[in-house]
C-alpha cells in the first residue's frame, strides 16, 4: 500500500534518526564526491545560510509590506546583483527560486515586452546555441515560443554567424551562456550584442552558473596575468537581461537566484496582474505566488558574509582545482572540451571509452556530469573540491586506464579478470 499520513504524530528523534539513516545512502558530498548539484564552499558558509534561513523560515516574500526586513534584503541582494553585472542606471531585478524561473521569467518579459513594442507575426522564436540550458526549452514549452537550438561552432562556442542565419522575422530573442553547463565556456556575449542590435532583438546572458563567479574569477585571472575573460555582463549594450543563480557560485540556500533587466520597463513586463476574482488585484512580480523568506535571508547572509574577498578566495581555490585538472588531463592524454576558464571543465579521451571510465567514478561514488557528442566527462568544481582533487584524480586515472584496457565497459561490466 502507498504511504499514507500517519494516525498518530512520531516523536522528533525518531524521525531525525529515520532521516539520517535515509540520507547514508546519498552522494558523500561533504567528502567531495558530488561535482554537480552541490556547491560547498565551507562548512562556516553552510552554516550562515542555515541559520540565516532558519530565522526567516515562516516568512514570506509575497508580502513585502508584511516583512519589510524581506524586502530590504531581497532589494539589497538585487542591488549587489546589479552592481555586479555592470548594470546602468534605471536596471531592476528580481529573487527567484532558481535559473530556470530566473530564465522562465526573463523570456516571458520579452515576449511580453516585444509584444506591445516591436511584434512579431506568428510564435515568437528564441535563437540559442546548442549548448544552452534546457530551461530555454522548456520557458517555451510553457510560454507558447519556439527554441532553435543552433550547433556550436569551434571550442563549443556559440556560432554567432549560425545563429544570425537562424534568426528570422519572428525571432524576439538571441541568447548566450556565461558559461554554458556542457563545457564552461563563455559564448562571445559581444558579437551576439552586435547581432541583437543589428536585428533588434533582446540578449538574454545565461549567467545562472557564472553571475556570481565571473567578477571574482577575473580578479583571480588579472592577479595571474593571464588572458581576461570575455565580457559578458551589462557593459555589452545589447544585454537585455541575465540570469545568475545564488544558489551555485553565491553559495547561498537552495531555492535563490536573480533575474535583472537593463532597463526597469523589462521587468514590468515580468510582473503578473490579475483582478478579477474575490480579493481584487493581485500583482505577482515572478511565477511563485508565495516565496520562501529562507532563500532570500540566507543569500543576503552569505553575501555579507563571505563580501567580495571571500568570494575571490573561493575563486583562487576553485581556479587551483580547475588547473589541477587540465593538468591531469594533459598528462593523461585526455581532450579537454574548449578553453574554460571558470569552474566547469568537461574531457573526453580519444583513446578509450570515457563514459566507462564515468560509469567506474559513479560505481565508487563519484558523482558528476557527462556530455555527448563528443562523449566526456564533466566536473563542476566547488571551492572546497580542493580538498578531494587528489582522491578524485587517482580514481579518474584508474578509471580511464582500465577503460582504455576494456577491463571497464558501460552498463556496468567491470571485469578485472
Ligand atoms: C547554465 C545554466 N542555466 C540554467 C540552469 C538552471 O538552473 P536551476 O537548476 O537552478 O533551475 C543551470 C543549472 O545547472 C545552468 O547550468
Amino acid at each position: 500500500m502507498a504511504t499514507q499520513i500517519p494516525a498518530q504524530g512520531t516523536d522528533w528523534q525518531t524521525l531525525q534518526a529515520d532521516m539520517l539513516a535515509a540520507r547514508g545512502n546519498d552522494v558523500a558530498w561533504k567528502d567531495g564526491r558530488a561535482a554537480v548539484y552541490v556547491f560547498h564552499s565551507g562548512d562556516d558558509v553552510m552554516g550562515v545560510a542555515h541559520d540565516a534561513y532558519g530565522m526567516f523560515i515562516a516568512e514570506n516574500g509575497l508580502g513585502p509590506a508584511a516583512f519589510p526586513s524581506l524586502k530590504r534584503m531581497e532589494s539589497e541582494v538585487i542591488s549587489i546583483a546589479l552592481d555586479l553585472q555592470q548594470a546602468p542606471d534605471g536596471a531592476a531585478g528580481c529573487m527567484t527560486s532558481g535559473g530556470t524561473e530566473s530564465i522562465v521569467m526573463a523570456m516571458k518579459a520579452c515576449r511580453d515586452w516585444s509584444a506591445a513594442n516591436r511584434p512579431v507575426q506568428g510564435i515568437p522564436k528564441v535563437v540559442v546555441p546548442y549548448s544552452a540550458h534546457p530551461a530555454f526549452n522548456k520557458g517555451a514549452h510553457m510560454l507558447g515560443m519556439e527554441v532553435v537550438r543552433v550547433p556550436t561552432a569551434d571550442g563549443y562556442l556559440a556560432d554567432v554567424d549560425a545563429m544570425a542565419e537562424a534568426v528570422d522575422a519572428r525571432t524576439v530573442m538571441v541568447v548566450g551562456s556565461a558559461p554554458c553547463f556542457p563545457y564552461g565556456v563563455i559564448d562571445p556575449i559581444e558579437r551576439l550584442g552586435q547581432l541583437a542590435e543589428s536585428a533588434g532583438l533582446w540578449l538574454h546572458v545565461d549567467a545562472c552558473v557564472g553571475g556570481y563567479l565571473n567578477p571574482f574569477m577575473r580578479e583571480v585571472h588579472a592577479e595571474a596575468g593571464r588572458e581576461p575573460l570575455p565580457v559578458c555582463d551589462f557593459s555589452v549594450p545589447a544585454v537585455a537581461s541575465i540570469s545568475l543563480d545564488l544558489h551555485k557560485y553565491g553559495y547561498a540556500a537552495k531555492g535563490a537566484s536573480t533575474v535583472l533587466y537593463r532597463q526597469k520597463a523589462y521587468r514590468d513586463a515580468q510582473v503578473f496582474h490579475f483582478e478579477d476574482w474575490p480579493c481584487g488585484h493581485m500583482y505577482t512580480p515572478t511565477l511563485a505566488g508565495t516565496r520562501p523568506g529562507g532563500a532570500i535571508a540566507a543569500a543576503w547572509a552569505v553575501l555579507h558574509y563571505l563580501g567580495r574577498s571571500g568570494y575571490v578566495a573561493r575563486a583562487q581555490r576553485i581556479d587551483a582545482v580547475r588547473r589541477r585538472l587540465e593538468n591531469f588531463c594533459a598528462a593523461e592524454g585526455l581532450t579537454v572540451f574548449g578553453d574554460p576558464g571558470l569552474s566547469i571543465i568537461a574531457f573526453g579521451d580519444e583513446r578509450g571509452d570515457i563514459l566507462a571510465a564515468g560509469e567506474g567514478l559513479y560505481a565508487e561514488g563519484w558523482f558528476s556530469s557527462r556530455v555527448q557528442n563528443p562523449d566526456g566527462i564533466q566536473y563542476m568544481i566547488s571551492p572546497e573540491h580542493d580538498r578531494s582533487i587528489d582522491a578524485y584524480l587517482d580514481v579518474l586515472g584508474r578509471c580511464v586506464s582500465d577503460a582504455r584496457a576494456g577491463r571497464l565497459r558501460r552498463g556496468g561490466a567491470i571485469s578485472y579478470s
